[in-house]
C-alpha cells in the first residue's frame, strides 16, 4: 500500500514537472531573450559610439547595416540557443535510430541518409538565400521605417497636415513594402517548390527502405516496430535539415555581428600629446577637404588664430564655414594640409581633451527629452548636478526666465515625447547657448549660426553677448550676416571653399572685395 502511494506520487511529480516544464521555459526564455537583446544591443551602441569621426554617417551601408543588426538583435540570440539545442537534439535522435535500422539491413540507414540529403542541401541553400534577400532587401525595409515614423514625429506633423503629405508617406511606405515583399515572396516560393520536390524525394527513399525490409517476411510486430523505427528516423532526420538552416540563418547574423565589431574605426580616441589649459593658438595650413562623396569644401585654407582672440569667420551659405569647424574638432580629417595647435598637429593631440577643451554651437543642436537642468548640463556631465552652474549658464544665455516659467523649473521634463513640455525655437537656442556656456573649462569657443530663428539684429546682440562672455578664450563667430562679426578682432572671408580676404573690419572695407561688396548688400537689413 505504502509502495503503492509513493509510485502514485512520483507519478504524479513527473506529471507535474513534465507540465511545469513549459511555463518554465518560456520564462526562462522570456527573461534571457530580453538579457540578451539588451546586451547585443549595447554592444552595438558602444560600437557606433567608438567610431569618433562623422565618416561612418557618409555611407548608406553603415545604415543598413547598423539597422539590419539592431532588428534583429531581439530575436536572433535566442534563436541561436533554440537552434543549437534542437538541431543538438534532432542530432541524437537520429543517431541511435540510424544504428537501430542498420540491424534491419546495412542499406537501410544508407537510403534514407541519401534520400534526405537533397532535402538537407536544399533548405541549408535556401535558408542562405533568404538571409541574402533580407540583407538585400535593407534599402526598402529602412525606408518603410522611415516613412512609419515621420508621421509620429512632431517637427513633421505639420507639414504633413498643412501638405496633406500624411497619404503620400504611406503610399511610399506601400511601394516600399511591395518591392521587399516580392523579392522575399519569390523567395519563398522557390523555397516552397524545392522543399516540397526534395520532401517527396525523401518520402521515397522511405517507401523503398519500407519495401526492402518488407521483403524479408516480418511477423506482424515486427513490421509495426520496424515503420516506428523508420517513420521516426525519417522524422528526425528532416527535422534535422529544418533546425540546421534556421542555425545556418542565426550563424549568418552572428557573423555579421562579428564582422561589425571587428570592423576598424575610421578615428578612435587614442591618447595624444597633452593639451594645454590655456586658450590655444590655431593654424590651419593649407588645408584641403573633400567629403567622402568627392565633394569638394575647402581649397588651400591657410590661417592663425592667436590665442584668446576674437575671430570672425563670415561667408555664404555653402561656403564651406561649418565644414572648418568639423574639421577643428576632428570630425574628419583633412584630405591634404595640416590642423595646429599651439604648433602641434592637431591629429597628434589627445582628442578626448582636446574636445573638451571645445564648446561649438551648430545650427542643427540637440533638443533633447530630458529634463531643462540636463538639457543644459549634457555639456559637461561630471558637473551634471551643479544646479548653480546651469542657472548661471542659462543666465549668460538670456534664458532664466525659462526657469521661473516653467512648471518644475530646471526639473521640468522637455519634449512632448516623454509627456513633457515643449519650448519655442528662440527657447531651445538660449538652452543649446547654455548649454555650451556651461562648458566652464572650454578654452574655444565657437558659435556656428544657432541664429536661423532670430532677425538680423537680434542675432548682432546675441553674437555680441556671446563674444563678451567668451572673453579670453579662442573664439570663432560664424555667421554669413557681417554686421554679426565687425567687432571680431580678425575676420577670414571665405568663398567657395577658399579663404579669399583677411582682416578687420575697417581694413576689409577699405580693401573694396568681396566682403565690402557684402556689407554694401546687406546694409539694407539693418535699417
Ligand atoms: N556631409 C556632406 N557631404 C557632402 N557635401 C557636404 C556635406 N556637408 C556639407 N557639404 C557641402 O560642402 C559645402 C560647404 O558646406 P558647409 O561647410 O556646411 O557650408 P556653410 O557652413 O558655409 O554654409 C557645401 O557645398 C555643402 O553642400
Ligand atoms: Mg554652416
Amino acid at each position: 500500500m505504502e509502495q503503492a502511494a509513493l509510485w502514485g506520487g512520483v507519478w504524479v511529480a513527473l506529471l507535474f514537472s513534465d507540465q511545469a516544464l513549459g511555463p518554465l521555459s518560456a520564462y526562462l526564455q522570456g527573461n534571457l531573450n530580453e538579457r540578451l537583446t539588451a546586451h547585443l544591443n549595447r554592444t552595438l551602441m558602444q560600437k557606433i559610439n567608438s567610431f569618433e569621426d562623422l565618416t561612418p554617417f557618409e555611407y548608406e551601408t553603415f545604415y543598413n547595416r547598423v539597422q539590419l543588426l539592431r532588428e534583429q538583435a531581439s530575436f536572433q540570440p535566442t534563436n541561436l540557443i533554440i537552434f543549437l539545442s534542437t538541431s543538438a537534439r534532432d542530432l541524437f535522435t537520429a543517431i541511435p535510430l540510424l544504428a537501430v535500422s542498420a540491424t534491419l539491413g546495412w542499406w537501410v540507414p544508407l537510403a534514407l541518409l541519401v534520400a534526405t540529403a537533397p532535402y538537407a542541401l536544399v533548405s541549408l541553400g535556401l535558408q542562405r538565400a533568404i538571409w541574402e534577400t533580407v540583407t538585400g532587401t535593407n534599402p526598402e525595409a529602412r525606408r518603410m521605417d522611415y516613412a512609419a515614423s515621420l508621421l509620429l514625429n512632431p517637427q513633421y506633423a505639420k507639414e504633413h497636415r498643412l501638405f496633406r503629405t500624411g497619404d503620400f508617406w504611406i503610399a511610399f511606405y506601400l511601394e516600399n513594402f511591395r518591392k521587399l515583399h516580392r523579392a522575399m515572396a519569390a523567395r519563398r516560393r522557390e523555397q516552397l517548390a524545392k522543399n516540397l520536390g526534395t520532401l517527396a524525394l525523401s518520402l521515397l527513399g522511405f517507401a523503398a527502405s519500407v519495401f526492402g525490409v518488407l521483403q524479408r517476411r516480418p511477423s506482424a510486430g515486427q513490421v509495426a516496430m520496424l515503420l516506428a523505427t523508420l517513420n521516426q528516423l525519417q522524422q528526425s532526420l528532416l527535422l534535422l535539415a529544418q533546425d540546421g538552416a534556421m542555425l545556418l540563418e542565426t550563424l549568418l547574423y552572428m557573423d555579421e555581428v562579428r564582422s561589425f565589431l571587428e570592423e576598424k574605426p575610421s578615428l578612435t580616441a587614442s591618447p595624444g600629446i597633452r593639451v594645454k589649459e590655456a586658450p590655444p593658438k590655431i593654424e590651419f595650413d593649407n588645408v584641403y577637404f573633400s567629403y567622402p562623396d568627392g565633394r569638394k569644401a575647402l581649397s588651400g585654407v591657410s590661417f592663425t588664430l592667436p590665442p584668446g582672440e576674437l575671430f570672425g569667420l563670415v561667408g555664404e551659405n555653402g561656403a564651406g564655414k561649418t565644414t572648418l569647424v568639423k574639421l577643428l574638432l576632428r570630425f574628419y580629417e583633412p584630405s591634404e594640409g595640416k590642423i595646429l595647435v599651439d604648433g602641434k598637429n592637431l591629429a597628434e593631440l589627445d582628442l578626448v581633451a582636446w574636445r573638451k577643451r571645445v564648446a561649438a554651437i551648430f545650427q542643427d543642436y540637440g533638443r533633447y527629452a530630458l529634463t531643462l537642468g540636463e538639457n543644459v548640463a549634457l555639456s559637461d556631465l561630471e558637473r551634471m548636478e551643479d544646479e548653480d552652474g546651469v542657472r548661471r549658464a542659462l543666465a549668460s544665455a538670456g534664458g532664466e526666465e525659462l526657469v521661473t516659467k516653467l512648471p518644475q523649473g530646471l526639473h521640468t521634463p522637455l519634449t512632448k515625447e516623454f509627456g513633457g513640455t515643449e519650448l519655442s525655437g528662440g527657447e531651445w537656442q538660449k538652452v543649446a547657448l547654455a548649454r555650451a556656456f556651461y562648458r566652464e573649462r572650454a578654452r574655444v569657443m565657437v558659435l556656428d549660426e544657432p541664429t536661423a530663428a532670430l532677425d538680423p539684429l537680434a542675432e548682432v546682440e546675441l553674437y555680441q553677448r556671446f563674444a563678451e562672455l567668451a572673453r579670453g578664450r579662442t573664439t570663432l563667430l560664424i555667421s554669413h550676416r557681417l554686421a554679426s562679426v565687425r567687432h571680431a578682432h580678425r575676420i577670414l572671408v571665405l568663398k567657395e571653399g577658399r579663404l579669399i580676404e583677411e582682416g578687420d573690419h575697417e581694413e576689409l572695407l577699405r580693401k573694396g572685395g568681396e566682403y565690402a561688396r557684402m556689407w554694401e548688400a546687406q546694409r539694407t537689413w539693418y535699417r
